[in-house]
């Protein structure tokens, strides 16, 4: 497969993991979002449209975001995320959705030793992660991928 119809199936199933957790209702209005890797702010930009009441908030070392999907100052934490998440411990964060793989296994293997616990801590029961790199911990319980969805591309999961 090219790395065009990589990167396309890869987008197309972030979508379809987004749209679901909408379609789904898995979020209630008043959880808190945390955005994992603003990047050029076009999951940060489909999220608020999907979710317009929650609050979500982003993360990344500097903005590099268009400016029509750049979020307001209150709601972006700049630094290593390894660093300026851990204020979100134990927070009832209702969903976060992780997109901080590079395809360069060194770097991934780095990020997955302190991001699937992030995560985990951060949410509350129930909450939900979607991430580019797979979150192997004992209280995230992998779930179904929807339609449109590929394996290995994105990894969909509950807090226990
Ligand atoms: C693939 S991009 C995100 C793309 C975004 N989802 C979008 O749709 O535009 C990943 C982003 O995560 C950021 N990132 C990766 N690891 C990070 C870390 N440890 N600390 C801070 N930012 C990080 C990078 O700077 C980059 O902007």
């Amino acid at each position: 497969m090219s790395r065009l119809d990589s990167f396309i199936s890869r987008m197309h199933s972030q979508r379809a993991v987004l749209n679901h957790i909408k379609d789904q209702s898995m979020i209630g209005p008043d959880g808190v979002i945390l955005e994992i890797g603003l990047g050029n702010g076009r999951t940060y930009d489909h999220i608020r449209e999907l979710f317009p009441d929650n609050r979500i908030i982003v993360f990344d070392r500097a903005v590099g975001s268009h400016p029509d999907s750049t979020p307001p100052e209150a709601d972006l934490i700049l630094g290593d995320i390894k660093e300026t998440i851990r204020r979100f411990d134990g927070k009832n964060i209702a969903f976060a959705h992780a997109d901080i793989g590079t395809a360069y296994p060194e770097k991934d293997a780095k990020t997955l030793t302190w991001l699937p616990q992030s995560v985990a801590a951060a949410l509350r029961s129930g909450g939900i992660a979607a991430s580019g790199l797979p979150l192997d911990h004992p209280e995230l319980e992998p779930l179904p991928l929807p339609a449109g969805a590929e394996p290995g591309r994105t990894y969909f999961y509950r807090k226990r």
